[in-house]
């Protein structure tokens, strides 16, 4: 499978002077699950807005589908690479839900049924096709979050990168959004995010970035978190089902369980051996 996003030796610094990236780089195949996590202030949105032309590289390269992003790629990449902001509230404007999921098909100059139907499939697919008629400004963080997510799908981009799915939402929400990007990637789209909750990255990510202070201090699957010094270092956590096998050695179950579906499993497992251990006995 090619790689879909190459970032190679990417840095980048604010006009202010502000560091924020220092010599990044990552590849990341297509119909991937990524999680970028990292403290506070390490780099994770600047690097985000990189991926699809709004920050165009001071350094080192960013490649979408093997092309350069630059000036004369800036548009086009746009899109392929589609972006949920962390506040919907700086992504959704217009006066009703219908015509904010609509603006993107608009722009992108599709024929009248064609952008018919992809609002409607987008709008289902969140789950807001009855508030369509809303003015988004009457909505719920969570609703404009989805009324988002619904203007990125209606663009077909085949990555989408999403800046804190789940910071603000209740945990019906945050259900809500795990199930819309488990659909995206059953659909073969390759799904980048940043967050601070290693429970979600641990439930749903295939490869893990862990970046500090504008670099990468680690890159991996999953089990990444539950590495105690690079835990720390990055100001995370165990994802909790993780803390409960580290805090009990004596199941002896390797790996560690990251999700509740692995604990479950390792749990039969632990429990099937206990038995037949006392029929032999
Ligand atoms: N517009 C800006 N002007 C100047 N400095 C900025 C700007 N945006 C971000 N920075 C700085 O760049 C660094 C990286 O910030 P960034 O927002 O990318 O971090 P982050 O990992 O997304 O953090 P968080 O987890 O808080 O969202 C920080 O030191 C931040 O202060
Ligand atoms: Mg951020």
């Amino acid at each position: 499978m090619a790689n879909v996003v190459e970032v190679n030796d990417l840095s980048f610094v604010y006009p202010d002077g502000s560091r924020a990236l220092n010599g990044i780089s990552f590849s990341i195949r297509e119909g991937s699950r990524v999680a970028i996590l990292g403290p506070n202030g390490a780099g994770k949105s600047t690097l985000l807005l990189h991926l699809n032309g709004l920050n165009l590289p001071q350094q080192g390269t960013v490649r979408v589908l093997e092309r350069k992003v630059d000036r004369k790629t800036e548009k086009w990449v746009r899109t392929v690479v589609g972006m949920v902001f962390q506040d919907p509230d700086d992504q959704v404007f217009s006066a009703t839900v219908w015509d904010d999921v609509a603006f993107g098909p608009l722009n992108m100059g599709l024929a009248d049924d064609e952008i018919v139907s992809r609002v409607e499939r987008a709008l289902q697919a969140v789950g807001m096709f009855e508030h369509r008629d809303k003015p988004p400004y009457n909505l719920s963080y969570g609703q404009k979050k989805r009324v988002a997510i619904a203007g990125v799908l209606a663009m077909e981009p085949k990555v989408i990168v999403l800046d804190e799915p789940n910071a603000f939402l209740d945990p019906a929400g945050k259900k809500q959004v795990v199930r819309i990007l488990e659909n995206l990637h059953q659909r073969g789209i390759t799904i980048i995010i940043a967050t601070h909750d290693v429970d979600l990255a641990a439930e749903w990510a295939d490869q893990v970035i862990i970046i500090k202070d504008g670099k990468i201090i680690a890159e991996g699957e999953p089990w990444l978190l539950t590495d105690k010094k690079l835990v720390e270092e990055a100001s995370l956590r165990y994802p909790l089902v993780a803390q409960i096998f580290l805090a009990m050695p004596e199941f002896k179950i390797n790996p560690v369980p990251l999700t509740v579906e692995q604990a479950i499993k390792a749990m039969r497992r632990f429990l099937n051996a206990q038995i037949s251990n006392k029929a032999i006995l």
